[in-house]
């Protein structure tokens, strides 16, 4: 075979490699049901063997994608984990959102690195809080989204209205792709929409039998009402596939995985500072968005999650760590589920892998096979809630240092340390992340710290020309930081202090947003 024939056959293998992944997250409201249908899916897609509902009360939720003492103890998901399994002749890339709010910044970075969101919402309370602030996350993007409307074995609402619910508040057009057949202790499966399909217990009910009835009624009324489903629109997320089911009873959750067989999407182009990257371009490229230290009390080790964004990784490849110029060999890439590791001979293009590494690598770094680019999108958000830690062991000072820097790698807290020398000002969304930091920091480093009120509540980077930021600097020193990359932070005590600091400075820009990975 010529040399320009088996560049074109790999090529092609290439493609049709990355066609076939998936890389998604599961967003909703606390209680909708997401870990169940986690759980579910992971099921189905034969990475757990469980046996329905046995686990002990109590231990309810440690389920696979929980692995630290923390989450145990609350019942909360705190960290972000990945799980790729195969289904369907696809591989898939589920990453783990946190749950609760104060992990927002986390879960941000996690849902730049999917091609596509399932909404979970609860049948009987439709579009909750928390819900929506996710969604919104996601339209940022334009991430496309999937719904699953959970919990139809129990009273739920009517399904029209949940329809329009979607529609009106999210501004999302919704096209049913199963529509359920009966109702609370009733439901009995779903009819495909696109097939023509009757799945589950009701593929033997009689035509004569009262669900039956009802579904042809309703299906007139939305074969009439609602829209096609239509895959441009779909991509573009601006429409979203409906699916309806319970993933307790295990009802319409293949329903949802053969969607996601079958219209994807794909993985997405990933933007740089400079283009556009395409799944497909042969040459490797990388991004990280998570750091997670300990994972595994046995191994202090440091795992880096890198989605990458285009090409085929094959261990034993060196990258160029575009933040620093320097080579990083991909030594023991690995697949993960939760608590198991596989090494990762290959892996393409909108999967999501585990590199571990000494704390080289950083949220927001690029890996790249040639090409110097910087990928966007990865951002720091100006912490609400602003503490100085109190150290209670004075002998521990220099391990503290060390840890706290480690953990804001990770991105557990932001840290800053303040330029007049004083202890260092850790910066939070929530306040749930102060007391990760804490037991982290007890349990990982036995370091035994608390936290003291400071005089601020809003923290602004600050960029301009370097003499005006020294000079600004001297002037406020006790208000002054640097943050883990040695970027200069303003720490305000109120919103009035802070619009005068503007008004007073118009040389400097203060902001609330920094972009990983541009610093330097
Ligand atoms: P979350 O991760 O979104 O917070 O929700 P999770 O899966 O933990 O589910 C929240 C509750 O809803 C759980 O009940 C769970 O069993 C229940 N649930 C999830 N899916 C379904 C469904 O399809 N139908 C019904 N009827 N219930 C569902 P719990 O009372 O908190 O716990 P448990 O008593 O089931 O252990």
């Amino acid at each position: 075979m010529s040399e320009a024939a088996s560049a074109s056959v790999s090529a092609t293998g290439l493609a049709s490699e990355i066609r076939r992944r998936r890389t998604f997250a599961i967003i909703s409201h606390p209680d909708a049901g997401k870990t169940t249908l986690t759980e579910r899916i992971l099921r189905a897609g034969g990475a757990i063997q469980l046996a329905g509902n046995v686990r002990a009360k109590g231990e309810r939720r440690r389920t696979k994608s929980d692995w630290m003492g923390i989450e145990r103890d609350r019942g909360i998901s705190v960290v972000t984990s990945v799980m790729t399994f195969e289904y369907g002749g696809c591989v898939f890339n589920l990453l783990d959102t946190p749950g609760h709010e104060d992990f927002s910044e986390d879960t941000y970075r996690t849902l730049t690195a999917v091609d596509c969101a399932v909404m979970v919402i609860d049948a009987a309370k439709g579009i909750e809080d928390r819900t929506r602030k996710l969604f919104e996350i996601c339209r940022l993007r334009d991430i496309p989204i999937v719904t699953f409307i959970n919990k139809m074995d129990r009273e739920a609402q009517d399904c029209f209205g949940l329809l329009d619910e979607i529609a009106s508040t999210l501004a999302l057009d919704t096209s049913p792709a199963t529509w359920p057949i009966g109702r609370a202790g009733h439901f009995a499966g779903t009819y495909d929409m696109r097939t023509r399909e009757i799945r589950g217990e009701a593929a033997t009910l009689s035509q004569s039998d009262a669900r039956m009835v009802a579904l042809s009624e309703e299906l007139e009324l939305a074969e009439a009402a609602l829209p096609l489903f239509d895959r441009e629109s779909f991509d573009a997320g601006h429409l979203t596939p409906v699916f309806f089911g319970s993933a307790m009873k295990e009802i319409g959750v293949t329903d949802l995985l053969d969607a996601l067989v079958a219209y994807g999407p794909e993985p997405r182009a990933q933007p740089s500072e400079t283009r556009e990257v395409k799944a497909d371009e042969e040459q490797v490229t990388a991004l990280i968005f998570k750091i997670q230290a300990n994972m595994d009390p046995n191994h202090r080790d440091r795992m880096a999650f890198a989605r990458i964004c285009s090409g085929r990784l094959t261990r034993g490849m060196r990258l160029k760590h575009v933040r620093t110029g320097k080579q990083f060999a991909l030594h023991t890439p690995q697949f993960f589920f939760a608590r198991d590791r596989q090494l990762a001979e290959e892996a393409f293009a909108g999967d999501v892998v585990g590199l571990p590494n000494h704390g080289t690598l950083r949220i927001g770094d690029t890996l790249s096979e040639s090409e110097e680019l910087r990928f966007t999108g990865v951002p720091h958000f100006a912490p609400e809630i602003l503490r100085r830690v109190r150290l209670d062991d004075a002998m521990k000072a220099k391990k503290l240092r060390q840890a706290l820097v480690e953990l804001a790698e990770e991105g557990v807290v932001q840290l800053f340390r303040p330029q007049d020398g004083l202890p260092p000002i850790v910066g939070v969304v929530g306040t749930l992340q102060l007391d990760v930091l804490q037991s982290r920091l007890q349990g990982e480093y036995g370091v035994a710290i608390g936290f003291e009120s400071t005089p601020y509540t809003i923290a602004r980077w600050v960029t301009g020309e370097r003499t005006k930021i020294e000079a600004y600097s001297m002037a406020n020193r006790s208000a002054m930081a640097d943050d883990l990359d040695g970027d200069p932070v303003f720490l305000a005590s109120s919103n009035f202090m802070m619009r005068r600091m503007v008004e007073m400075n118009p040389d400097l820009a203060f902001h609330d947003i920094k972009q990983i990975g541009l610093s330097n």
